[in-house]
Formats: C-alpha cells, sequence, structure tokens
C-alpha cells in the first residue's frame, strides 16, 4: 500500500466541529447493505462525529461508538446521544468476547493497526457477524469533477476512466479472495464554502505547511466556481461513490 504519513491519523480531533459541519455521511443503501441480516447490535469504530453512527442509530441498531480522539467523541457524544461511547482504538476493543453483530468502520480502516484490528473484530463477532468497512470517494464524469480529482493529493494520480466500481481503497490486512465489495454512486450537492469547509478537514490537507493548503483550496474553489457561472447555478451537484466491502471470518 502507498505509505500514509503516520501525523494524519491524528489531524481530525483539532477540526472536531468542521468535520460533523461539513463531512457527509454515507448513501443509506450502502449502510444497509453493511448491516448482517437481524442484526441488534453494532460497532461503528474509528466513529468521528459518528457520521457512520447517526446512520446506524437510524436503522434501529444498538450502537457502540469507538473513538480513540477526545475532541471528536465529546462531538460524536453530542450529536448522538443513543450511542455507547468508548475512548478507545481499534487494537484494543471496550466490547466483549461475540458482543456485536457486527463491527464496521466508516472512512477508516486503514488508520489501524490491522492486525490487532482484525484479531479484535475475530474476538468480538458473534458466529455469522462480519466486518463492514465503507469509504466514500470522488466518481467523476465531468471535466470540473476531474480537476477536482487531480487536484486533491488523496485521489491525484487514480485512474477514473477505469470501471468506476473497482475499489481504490486498499484493505490491508484482510485476503482479497475474502471480500465482498459493492458500490453506491450518489450525489452531493457542493459550492465554494462547501468545498473549502470539507477539504480543510481532509488529513491531508491538514498537515500541509498553511500557506500550500489555502493555495490548493483555492484553486479546487475557482474550479467550482467556474463551472457554477458556466452553468448560473449556486450549487453543483458533485458525483460520489461510496465503495463497500465485507469480510467474514472463516
Ligand atoms: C476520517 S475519520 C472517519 C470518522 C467517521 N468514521 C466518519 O465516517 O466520518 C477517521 C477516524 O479514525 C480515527 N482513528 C485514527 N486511528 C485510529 C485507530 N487506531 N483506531 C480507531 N480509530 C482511529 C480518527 O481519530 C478519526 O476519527
Amino acid at each position: 500500500m502507498q505509505e500514509v504519513d503516520p501525523r494524519r491519523a491524528l489531524t481530525f480531533g483539532a477540526r472536531a466541529e468542521e468535520y460533523e459541519r461539513w463531512r457527509p455521511s454515507y448513501p443509506v443503501e450502502a449502510v444497509a447493505w453493511l448491516v448482517p441480516p437481524g442484526a441488534v447490535r453494532v460497532a461503528d469504530v474509528g466513529a468521528g462525529t459518528g457520521k457512520l453512527t447517526g446512520r446506524l442509530l437510524a436503522l434501529g441498531l444498538e450502537v457502540v461508538a469507538v473513538e480513540p480522539d477526545p475532541a471528536m467523541l465529546a462531538v460524536l457524544r453530542r450529536e448522538h446521544p443513543a450511542a455507547v461511547p468508548y475512548l478507545a482504538g481499534a487494537g484494543a476493543l471496550p466490547i466483549p468476547d461475540a458482543g456485536v453483530d457486527a463491527v464496521l468502520a466508516g472512512q477508516a480502516w486503514h488508520w489501524f493497526p490491522h492486525e490487532q484490528a482484525i484479531a479484535e473484530a475475530r474476538r468480538v463477532l458473534r458466529p455469522g457477524g462480519w466486518l463492514g468497512l465503507v469509504w466514500n470517494g470522488p466518481d467523476p464524469r465531468d471535466v470540473w469533477e476531474y480537476d477536482l480529482a487531480r487536484l486533491d493529493p488523496d485521489t491525484a494520480g487514480r485512474d477514473f476512466l477505469a470501471d468506476p466500481a473497482d475499489n481504490p481503497f486498499e484493505v490491508d490486512g484482510l485476503a482479497p479472495d475474502e471480500l465482498e465489495w459493492a458500490t453506491f454512486p450518489w450525489l452531493r450537492e457542493t459550492d465554494g464554502p462547501r468545498l473549502a469547509g470539507r477539504l480543510r478537514t481532509h488529513s491531508a490537507f491538514a498537515v500541509l505547511p498553511a500557506g500550500e493548503r489555502e493555495r490548493l483550496i483555492d484553486a479546487m474553489v475557482a474550479v467550482v466556481t467556474a463551472e457554477l457561472r458556466r452553468r448560473g447555478t449556486a450549487t453543483l451537484p458533485l458525483r460520489q461513490r461510496a465503495h463497500c466491502v465485507r469480510w467474514r471470518p472463516s
């Protein structure tokens, strides 16, 4: 896998309120695909401010929300008081053996210590339960969407002309032939402020020197502003795709 700067895993808490304001959740169909039939209690690991937690609660599930960053967890507690929050990481889950029907993670697997996280998922899953992961990513079709994806350090260089359903995310630690994949396209309305707000919560931007970060954000906002002018609209539908994977321990 491409080396990820370990500092990036620690950037979220400093922007917890912005994260809650600007980051999207996940399509309802994607979350439904990730939850085993008949599930009652699930863990959301690396739960952040609760973007996935909220969707799981809306399905009537009991949600154990595990998050190691106190600032992120404080927002989750406020936004989703029905979840059971724990300040902990994926390598040591505060969940008893066979305690949940699913271990789920939104936009977070790449931050986990994979060997320990898999051992922990095996331990806490009930028989028949599974690990379910989801990431949102861009799904460009228009020139302006390609321009944004090319400028974004997280997606620069990705081949978007390949099958859009191909998974661009690495699922380190799990055997590829043991994984089931599904993808769910969706649209997100954006404009300059919304784009800038979201980009500032991305770890790839947070670790850039301030001047470089703001120049890059300005360049990406300029792409959106030009397209808004061209269309004469106030917002643009930005194509997104949720990539989901399920893994059942053998
Ligand atoms: C991109 S955020 C995703 C948050 C949330 N799941 C969502 O969908 O918006 C990644 C989260 O993973 C957390 N994280 C980083 N290292 C972790 C670890 N070792 N175990 C569990 N969570 C971790 C971060 O604190 C952060 O809240």
